[in-house]
């Protein structure tokens, strides 16, 4: 069985990975992939953009591709999925439709999918015009979350302490062009990312996470697209977890299928446990996480493939429960300095095989293979995971072998599971 992984990122190399593990797939190919997902044996990037809905179609129909995996939400919200299944009725595709993606492109969307739902969430607001975004934010006072609609790149979100940084904003925002705005209540407590697959009527959560957003260590500093990430979070007890099912993924599933949506994919809720221990939806990404999907699928026992061929195909229900290795794993996310700003590319990356020699997984993410050179290529460049039974181990693991790899400027943070361990 061959196949295709949508992306370029630490994500879509763990994806590669843990799916050649499994002895019924044959070959890998990622689109566009990156430097590790070109070294990896049965593995082969081919050079095409993730836009690129034809060449993908084309490929998958003379090569004879069985499954695509989407990685990133770009190609999600594009279409890609409604592509493939229109251009290729051969081919399944793990990844919601372009309506079923809205979830994810559309803060404002998924908001009234939950308010009709009864899914609990913050308050908000959409507002198409700036002054009234700031009349508004006036009346309510700070702290306030200003959030662009639409994608961002995480970059659309201020969590603003002042009503003066609301404004700024919101500025901002209307600025360079991401409008609309939706305007939420902000909430207080610990950040948890529960990942879970689905297909369309049943859903089952994988395992949860905890993702650090900022750059610096502390959790200060510029928001990142993840510096580091550890599973299973504690605080999402198997109790919690039972109550993120039954009042919030579940009945999202429902609400997605009541609107005539057929969602086979990921269902990631991005949610915030409150100081009185109730969840709340922050917002909902329609794809693996990435880091978090770095730290998930190194525990995953049951082989991949089939958890995504029985979400593809409609047969979750009866799919066996998932199966996870004894305890934790952790991925620390090695950046080019300067990220989460301007950086610069081409510098050369050395200690991979050491490092795993220590036992660790390096995933890569900013990297290219040039004249079989490793070379960063990106703001976020590799992620180092390694597991253990307990999270202190695995921690332990990740630096340690984080100590062998070496690039000019390399910049990660050293507390990654300060929440839960002193480290
Ligand atoms: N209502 C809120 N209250 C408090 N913090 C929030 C709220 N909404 C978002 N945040 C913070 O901002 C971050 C980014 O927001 P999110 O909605 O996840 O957008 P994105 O991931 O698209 O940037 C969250 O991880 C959280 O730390
Ligand atoms: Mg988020």
């Amino acid at each position: 069985m061959k196949v295709l992984v949508v992306g370029n990122g630490g994500r879509e190399h763990a994806l590669a990975w843990k799916l050649l593990q499994s002895q019924r797939i044959r070959q890998v190919i990622c689109v566009p992939g990156n430097g590790g997902t070109a070294r990896m044996e049965n593995c082969q990037n081919l050079p095409l953009r993730v836009d690129d809905f034809e060449g993908i179609a084309r490929f998958t129909v003379v090569q004879n591709v069985t499954l695509v995996v989407v990685g990133p939400e770009v190609p999600l919200a594009l279409g890609l999925t409604d592509y493939l299944q229109q251009h290729n009725p051969n081919v399944m595709v793990f990844g919601p439709t372009q309506e079923g993606a809205q979830i994810e492109a559309s803060k404002y969307w998924a908001k009234s999918l939950m308010q009709q739902a009864g899914i609990p969430t913050p308050r908000c607001e959409r507002f198409t015009d700036a002054a009234a975004a700031t009349d508004y934010v006036m009346a309510q006072g700070a702290p306030i979350v200003v959030k662009a609609d639409g994608l961002a790149a995480g970059k659309g979100v201020t969590v603003a302490a002042t009503v003066e940084e609301a404004k700024t904003a919101i500025e901002s925002l209307f600025k360079s062009g991401l409008s609309p705005v939706v305007i939420e209540e902000c909430l207080t407590g610990q950040e948890v990312s529960v990942l879970a697959v689905t297909d369309g009527l049943t859903v089952r959560p994988l395992l949860p996470a905890q993702d650090h957003k900022r750059i610096g260590e502390g959790d200060t500093g510029e928001n990142t697209g993840g510096m580091g990430v550890y599973a299973p979070a504690p605080l999402a007890t198997p109790a919690l977890m039972e109550r993120i099912e039954q009042e919030i993924l579940q009945p999202t599933v429902e609400a997605l299928r009541q609107r005539g949506i057929d969602y086979r994919g990921v269902l990631y809720a991005g949610l915030m446990i409150t100081p009185e221990g109730d969840p709340m939806v922050l917002e909902f990404n329609c794809r693996f996480g990435d880091p978090e999907t770095q730290a998930i699928l190194p525990l995953l026992e049951t082989p991949l493939e089939e958890l995504l061929l029985a979400c593809t195909q409609q047969r979750l229900e009866q799919f066996p429960p998932i199966t996870w290795k004894q305890g934790a794993a952790v991925c620390v996310v090695a950046a080019a300095q300067g990220y989460p700003g301007s950086y610069q590319k081409g510098q050369l990356i050395t200690g991979i095989e050491q490092a795993e020699q220590l036992g660790a997984t390096v995933f890569q993410a900013g990297t290219q293979l040039k004249q079989q050179q490793l070379l960063t290529d990106g703001g976020r460049v590799l992620g180092v995971t390694a597991t253990g039974e307990t999270l202190a181990e695995a921690i332990a693991g990740a630096y340690a072998a984080m100590d062998c790899i070496q690039f000019e400027g390399m910049y990660y943070r050293k507390d990654i599971g300060h929440r839960v361990i002193n480290v």
